[in-house]
């Protein structure tokens, strides 16, 4: 069995902060040298292209990462939202959470809304709801797709179509992969869910205080 390690250890990068390390270990039996290289070549590229935003620290929700969304965008167009439905708050929990344990993004109220009826504007296509979700098309106008984009402080990160769209069981729907907040105590939380990380590295950095995400294929 052959294999390729590579190790990266820096004291002081400014991609991995101090003391941060980086190894990366393919184990296949058909690893050649050009494979190896082409390995190491796509982990550079995802560190050279990670873009970080601060985690902000919630004392009443510890366990929750907080980052700080200042907008949106569908298409080119930033959706008119109020600063305040995005502020982060840690006495009302106000703010938006980057979380792995739920599967559908869901914005508060109003700015659901917003983007949702942006995005419905330029599809131009007939809608339909569909359980949880109010965005729902044909297939056929999937192509015709605003591309979003959230703004985080010091990142933009455009989502990639599986990123933004869920497909219907039966196939012939594709829905809005978002939601409005629920009537709980959540109400005024964002959270940016899984289906949203498809194909990311979401790096969580919490002694440095930040998340940084980058492009990744892992198909
Ligand atoms: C979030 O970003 C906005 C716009 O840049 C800024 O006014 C606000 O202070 C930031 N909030 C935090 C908690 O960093």
């Amino acid at each position: 069995m052959h294999q390729c390690r590579f190790w990266w250890v820096s004291s002081t990068s400014r991609l991995t902060g101090p003391g941060a390390w980086v190894h990366v270990i393919a184990l296949t039996n058909s690893v050649t040298v050009l494979g190896c290289i082409l390995l190491l070549l796509s982990q550079l590229q995802v560190l050279l292209f990670l873009r970080t935003t601060p985690l902000l620290r919630n004392p009443h929700r510890p366990s929750l990462y907080y980052v700080n969304l200042t907008g949106i965008s569908v298409g080119k167009v930033l959706v008119p939202v109020a600063p305040e439905l995005l502020a982060f708050d840690p006495n009302t929990g106000a703010g938006t959470i980057i979380d792995s344990g739920t599967v559908i993004t869901r914005f508060v109220q109003p700015v659901y809304t917003a983007i949702r009826d942006e995005f419905r504007k330029q599809i131009n296509a007939p809608i339909s709801s569909l359980g949880a979700f109010d965005t729902c098309f044909k297939t056929t106008y999937e192509a015709e797709k605003p591309a979003v984009t959230l703004h985080f402080t010091g990142m933009d990160l455009t989502l990639p179509t599986e990123n933004t769209l869920i497909h219907s069981s039966a196939g012939s729907l594709t829905c809005l992969a978002m939601a409005a907040a629920p009537n709980n105590v959540n109400t005024v939380l964002n959270v940016i869910a899984n289906l949203q990380q498809q194909n990311l590295r979401v790096l969580f950095d919490v002694p440095n205080s930040r998340l940084g995400i980058a492009r990744e294929l892992c198909n």
